[in-house]
This record gives C-alpha cells, structure tokens and sequence, in this order.
C-alpha cells in the first residue's frame, strides 16, 4: 500500500497513542518505544473465523532448507564488509550516541537494495536469515554494534528490550538463576529456551562468542505450525486462538499498568480500513516461560491458573514445533535475523568455556516494522507507531551497552 495513503486516513478511537511527542533529552531520535499491551479485544475473532489452511511462502518446511543453507545465508562480500567498516568509523567520529542511529546518519548506499529486499523476505516470505562474515574480531564489540545497529536500521525501528532501555542487547548468561522465572529473563542464564517469539516485529542475534557446547538454535515457521495443528489437533490449535492465557510482564511495567497481559496466542491481523476485504494473515505471539510464572498471583484466586487443555496445549505446541523445526548453528561474526510474526525459536541449554575465555554472547536488536512502513496489522495499540512493541518502562532513557549489565 502507498505509505501517504495510510498516513491520511482518519484514525480510529484505538488508535490514538500519547507517544507521538516524547521529550527528545530522553530519546535522541524523538521516538519511544511503545511497550507491552493487550491486544484489542474486539479485534480478536473466534476459531471457526480462522483460516482452514494457510498458504504461501511463510510455510516452510525443515526439508526445504535443510540441505540448502545457500537459500538462507548470505556472506558479505569485501565490498559490503568496507561500506560497513567505513560508515561505521565516521559514526563514531561524529559524535553521535548509539541510541541516535538511523538509515539518515547511517548511508548504506552498496547495501541497501539487499536490504529492502530480506526486509521484505522477512515480513513476507520465509522470515529468516543468516549472514556470515561480519568481522566482530577485528572490530572489537564497539564497531561491531555500531555497524551492526547501522544495518539494522534498514530493516527496522531500534526498540527497548527491557526496563532498564536497552535497545543493544546481550545475551549472555549472568549466573542469574533460571528456576526464578518470574523475576529472572531466560535470555541472561545458559538454560534451555522453548519455543516463542520475542516482542518485536524482528529479532536479530549477532554472535561475537560461542559456548564450549550447545546454545545452538532451532526455528520454526509458525504457519506450518498451524496447518499440522490443525489437521492433527484442532483441539489444541483453538485453545491457542482464545484470549484465556496471561503473559507475565515479570515487573517491567510502567506506572498504573498490570503485572500480566491477557491474550491469545495465535490471532488474526486486524481488518485493513482501506480495504476490509483483504486478507488478515495469521499472527502468533508466545513464550512459555511467561504463561508458567504466574503463581504468585494464581495462588492468590487475582487469575486463573492454567486449565488441564491450556497445560496440554503448551506442550503440543511445543513438540510439534521441535519436531517441525530447522537447526542452525551460529558461528563467531554470524548474524540471525527472524520474524516474530510468523517463525518461532528456540535455543538449546549451553555450557561456557571456563574462564578466562569469553562466555558465549550474542547482540540483540529488536526491530519495529511499523504498519505506514508495510509492517503486519496487528490487533495492538501501537500498531501504528513507528517503534511499536519493546519493553517500556516510563520513560527509561534508551542505552545501547557495549556488553552486558
Ligand atoms: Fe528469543
């Protein structure tokens, strides 16, 4: 759709947003994350209105992939390794904080068109990629995240992470302690993570360190995910489509907002008011981590705890997307790139190289792709904000660490 055409549209009641003018001492390029929501409850539709099978380029299968990773990996070549280099060194000339990146002060003239075009393959087609040869080692962790955020502004808007405003990510294991689940993020111990989706529109890791073992990843496109639900249990695929399954928000909210979320897990795009015939594609967002600590508020009678069918339906989800997933190892100076809207992932549990060797670490980015910009309808909020999604407390200023804290 023509981005001018959407931008002139009048907007409907839920979607006006107070973050349109945030104080720019706070947020260097004006704009804020918007954070965790609930979804528009009368955007939500029952199961019988989802579709009996899907179709497209979204679903995949391992077979298709597995023996062809030259389909799904890209290796920067000396030119686009020195436009890189390059554009990175008069960034970090010029002054400007990390949390001040963008395509404007970020010229990527050899690279773009690749860019607009995996941009595209990750909202529209197979939803993932992995490049190989970005030369962390010799950049050091400091041009490496410059470059790395540089490119990541091609394919999307930087948002924070967590409370504390991190758009640089890091996962590396802190020693914090998995079994606390509701206070302590999977993403900073070395244990096992289950399928989900982060909350982002495009999740990329960059790998600046490998464990001794494990820590290796397995994706899934969450559409085939679907239609093998729904041939095999239909049962478990509509207890998933029902807004009965409360996310924790694990104490990163802002004032006056809940500790949990109440939502499904698979939904259907919201309507397109200029043109209510098109299609609304399917959209999953889920994490099991965050629907299995809520005790402290279950326990109390504050929620429901999760029912026999919510239980079982989990764990069929997660089996069928191991059993449908492909496997990909990430080396030093490989960068993942995946959807959030329609490929789930996982990681195996790991174990570091004793010290002194670096411990296995990964940059993160979360990226917006907001609606005006070809991004999914999402039946949120924000979906029209250029940095929808993201953690958001207040107004934690966003920081772009060099490693991790
Ligand atoms: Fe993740």
């Amino acid at each position: 759709m023509v981005p001018g055409l959407v931008e002139n549209l009048p907007t409907a009641p839920h979607q006006f947003s107070n973050n349109n003018s945030v104080p720019q001492d706070i947020f260097p390029d004006g704009i804020r994350t918007s954070g965790q929501h609930p979804p528009l409850y009368d955007l939500l539709v029952p199961y019988d209105k989802f579709p009996k099978q899907i179709i497209g380029p979204t679903v995949w299968k391992a077979e298709d992939y597995t023996k062809n990773p030259e389909r799904w990996t890209y290796v920067f070549n000396e030119e686009e390794v020195a436009e890189l280099s390059e554009t990175a060194d008069v960034f970090l000339q010029s002054g400007i904080p990390l949390t001040g990146i963008s395509k404007d002060n970020f010229p990527l003239p050899g690279l773009q068109r690749l860019l607009t075009t995996l941009r595209d393959d990750l909202l529209n087609g197979k939803g993932f990629i992995l490049f190989k040869g970005f030369p962390v080692k010799l950049w050091g962790n400091r041009k490496s995240a410059v470059a790395y955020m540089g490119l990541g502004t091609y394919l999307g808007y930087f948002v924070s992470q967590n409370g504390r405003g991190h758009v640089l990510g890091h996962v590396k294991d802190l020693g914090e302690d998995a079994s606390q689940i509701d206070k302590v993020r999977i993403y900073r111990t070395n244990a096992r993570q289950f399928f989900h989706a982060d909350d982002s529109d495009i999740v990329g890791l960059l790998c600046v360190a490998k464990a001794l073992e494990g820590g290796e990843s397995d994706i899934v496109s969450s559409h085939h995910v679907y239609n093998t639900l729904r041939t095999e249990r239909p049962d478990v695929l509509k207890t998933l489509t029902e807004p009965i399954w409360y996310f924790d928000r694990k104490g990163e909210t802002s004032t006056g907002e809940e500790e949990y979320i109440r939502t499904s897990v698979f939904y259907l795009e919201a309507p397109d008011p200029a043109n209510p015939a098109a299609e609304r594609r399917v959209y999953s967002k889920w994490d099991p981590y965050y629907v299995r600590s809520l005790a402290r508020f279950s326990d109390k009678g504050i929620i429901p705890p999760l029912s026999a069918a919510q239980t079982e339906a989990l764990q069929v989800l997660e089996d069928t997307c191991m059993r449908l997933s492909l496997h990909m190892v990430l080396d030093v100076g490989d960068i993942q790139f995946l959807s959030n809207e329609h490929v789930l992932h996982s990681r195996t549990e790991y174990k570091d190289y004793p010290a002194p060797a670096p411990r296995r670490h990964l940059m993160r980015l979360w990226l917006s792709t907001p609606e005006s910009e070809g991004g999914w309808r999402l039946p949120f909020k924000d979906s029209r904000e250029k940095k929808r999604g993201g953690i958001q407390v207040n107004n934690t200023k966003p920081v772009a660490p060099e490693d991790a804290e």
